[in-house]
């Protein structure tokens, strides 16, 4: 695979928020790619042992028409990417456990408290790249390799996670494994989530072979996170305006989803005249314009992904509208504001085109700021000069935040783009994440 050049894109998150520091280039404690031990023909045991892992996971839940991921929780695609962790597992004589919530644990050492726990996850956005997630999770295992290559033996025990339903493609909330986890989302309110068919989770778990009255917070499995260490492929382009191949997150955003409804009147498109239409495409088309210019204004995001239009004919004027809008800002203030005026907005263009505006909430992920002590541990594990930097997407890392000690990694993306499939991340880049994250585990487990 190899990834686009599309260079001189906008960053997909403003560079504001908090400083970005660091001197742009890689410490000196960061091993190049070539730095692993135990190297084969064509590259170091690690650049093998990465290309392979993301090769096996490259078939699944693929698109051949796009050549993105549909790899919806718990469709035949997340359970395939399931049997992957499994067998991964396997090979290395890691123990494998599945908590109530769908998360998959793979254990070096004794599943128990003060564990230092890396990861990410294997579900994907609708039509999503190869990297977001599953590079947090392979990442995982080949530092496990590295370390174990190197005979270190930790102290405390190591997991690699992968949680289930990150992207909330298929249900709308996102981070449905970690919140349900950590008690960010109330559990009947999650197993009665349903995707675009009527499925609830609970349906959809059951019809997996999983068990929805297992699901809620698990006190005694978040227990045992001493630390997680999240790497991730960056998605924009922070990392590679500075030069450097690997970063510290600083924090996240707060961001969330918000549904709009937009109901009017069907009619015949070519016998009621515009005067006399109660057109909910209109007042939606507006609300997106207001969206843009508002974000704009606010030095915020606003976006509307997603759209279902009934009866989605070309010659009807639509009943209704659902749109989904997701909004993103350096700080909560800035955030509540955008959303409360385009949410106005939106009914006030209502009021003029006779069109009811409902609006509710799905999630709402507050500022994230990972733990500073932790944070300055990964900079120096990395050998001081990686930059630190804060990013506009949502991630289980931040879901985690709020309960333990929690940090993220970024591995540089060349053009920025995510959510695509055109996302990207060089191989060299990527074997100097799993180098810098074998250090960050070594240093917090040894
Ligand atoms: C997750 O990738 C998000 O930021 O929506
Ligand atoms: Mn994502
Ligand atoms: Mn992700």
């Amino acid at each position: 695979m190899s990834g686009p050049d599309r260079a001189g894109r906008p960053a997909a998150v403003p560079p504001a928020g908090p400083a970005a520091p660091g001197s742009g280039a890689p410490g000196p404690g960061v091993p190049g790619p070539a730095a692993g031990r135990g190297a084969v023909a064509g590259g170091s045991a690690t650049a093998v042992r990465f290309r392979s892992l993301l090769d096996a996971l490259a078939p699944i839940g693929r698109d051949p028409a796009s050549g993105g991921y549909r790899r919806f929780g718990w469709t035949a695609a997340d359970l395939a990417c399931r049997e992957w962790f499994a067998g991964e597992a396997a090979a290395r004589g890691m123990d494998r456990t599945v908590d109530g919530n769908g998360n998959l644990w793979a254990w070096w050492g004794t599943p128990g408290p003060g564990a230092v726990v890396t990861g990410s996850h294997l579900d994907s956005v609708p039509n999503g790249g190869a990297y977001d997630g599953p590079l947090g999770v392979i990442s995982a295992f080949c530092a496990v390799d590295e370390l174990r290559d190197r005979d270190v033996t930790p102290a405390r025990p190591v997991a690699v996670v992968a949680f289930a339903d990150e992207e909330g493609a298929r249900f709308g909330v996102a981070c449905l494994g970690s919140r349900l986890l950590s008690g960010a989302i109330e559990r009947d309110r999650a197993l009665a989530l349903t995707d675009a068919d009527g499925t609830s989770l609970a349906d959809a778990m059951r019809a997996a072979g999983a068990d929805p009255r297992a699901a809620g917070a698990d006190p005694e499995v978040l227990g045992r996170i001493g630390a997680f260490v999240e790497l991730h492929v960056e998605q924009g382009r922070g990392l590679v305006d500075l030069g450097a191949p690997i970063g510290v997150a600083t924090g996240i955003w707060p961001h969330g989803r918000w549904r709009y409804r937009f109901a009017g009147e069907a009619n015949h498109a070519g016998t009621t005249r515009l005067a006399d239409r109660r057109d909910p495409m209109l007042t939606f088309a507006n609300t997106v314009l207001s969206a843009r210019k508002k974000a704009r204004l606010a030095g915020a995001l606003a976006t509307f992904g997603r759209v279902t239009v009934v009866p989605n004919g070309t010659n009807a004027v639509p009943s209704t509208v659902d749109g989904w809008l997701d909004a993103r800002a350096p700080d909560e203030v800035t955030l509540q504001e955008l959303v409360a005026a385009i949410g106005q907005a939106a009914t006030e263009r209502g009021q003029r085109d006779g069109v009811e505006v409902a609006v509710s909430t799905e999630s709402v992920t507050p500022a994230v700021a990972f733990d500073p002590t932790l944070r300055q541990r990964l900079v120096a594990a990395l050998g001081g000069g990686a930059p630190e930097l804060p990013t506009g997407a949502g991630h289980d890392a931040g879901i985690l935040a709020a309960r333990v000690p929690t940090a993220m990694l970024f591995v540089r993306n060349p053009t920025g783009v995510s959510h695509s499939p055109a996302e990207y991340a060089a191989d060299a880049d990527c074997v100097a994440g799993i180098h810098a994250l074998a250090a960050v585990l070594e240093d917090l487990a040894g």
